[in-house]
């Protein structure tokens, strides 16, 4: 048996010239827990070329969906930013990652926070019922640099919002908070800025920051997470694993460079 599945892409979506989408098919084998991330990658030469993808789509989805970066010289986006429908992509059969919800111990308002791709596992988490029923609000921070590069997120809660299901979840329960930071925007300011001024909060109409009942999720590049662990931790926070639920998780979104 092959490592991999093989996978039909469906649809591709080019949201800026650094930010794209697509969605394939999915083995009916293929299990994952919403958050988690797989092996996805091209056959290049002969050789299968991977690098980890959270899943955006959500695990009672038909159809699998990834969130990309494009690196013009990258050795996997340079090739996967000119996908189409049709093509084969590579899928590893393992899913894994810490960001799910049994890693977090019980509470009341799970804060979602992410840079640039780091949205793609909540992207997933927000399309999971579980979710709704384990918390009574989610609080979505997707931050970017320019307000273009928030179009993904935008349209997907807005689909969200329309959707039979999940149109009524989301108008009791979620908190969608895009922001950015070197254009002018309503929300501006780095994720690290808005939490230690409690602006997020303030704006949000929402009590503060509180370890008793907030949970927090975290997804972005390694200087964002290190600031916001060191942020979390000296307000008590503990971070959570598979073997010790806790109060944070962490994982790193995708780069290529
Ligand atoms: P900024 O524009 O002030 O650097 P990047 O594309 O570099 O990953 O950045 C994505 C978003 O994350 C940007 O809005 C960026 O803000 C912000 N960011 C970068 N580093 C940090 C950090 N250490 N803590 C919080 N936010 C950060």
């Amino acid at each position: 048996m092959s490592a991999f599945y093989r996978e039909k892409v469906l649809s591709v979506q080019h949201w800026t010239d650094t930010l794209f989408s697509f969605r394939a098919t999915r083995d009916s084998g293929f299990r994952f827990q919403n958050g988690q991330f797989a092996m996805i990658g091209l056959e290049v030469e002969g050789r299968p070329l991977l690098r980890a993808y959270s899943m955006a789509s959500a695990n009672h989805e038909e159809e699998l969906e990834f969130f990309s970066i494009k690196v013009q010289d990258g050795p996997l986006t340079s090739k996967l930013q000119k996908i189409r429908e049709g093509d084969t992509i590579l899928v590893g059969r393992k899913a894994t990652g810490t960001l799910i919800a049994d890693n977090l111990i019980p509470g009341r308002r799970l804060l979602l926070l992410s840079t640039g791709t780091g949205l793609a596992p909540f992207a997933s988490l927000i399309k999971d019922p579980d979710v709704y029923d384990r918390y009574d609000t989610i609080v979505l921070v997707h931050g970017c640099r320019q307000v273009s590069e928030l179009a993904y997120g935008e349209d997907l809660v807005a689909k969200l919002r329309d959707d039979e299901l999940f149109g009524p979840l989301l108008s009791e329960k979620l908190l969608y908070y895009p922001t950015v930071t070197r254009e002018p925007f309503r929300n501006r300011g780095r994720i690290t800025d808005l939490i230690t001024s409690n602006q997020l909060f303030t704006d949000l109409h929402q009590g503060p920051l509180d370890v008793e009942t907030d949970r927090v999720m975290m997804c972005g590049s390694p200087a964002m997470l290190e600031d916001l662990k060191q942020l979390f931790e000296t307000r008590g926070f503990k971070e959570g694993s598979g073997n010790a639920p806790g109060h944070f998780v962490i994982e790193k979104a995708f780069v290529e460079r």
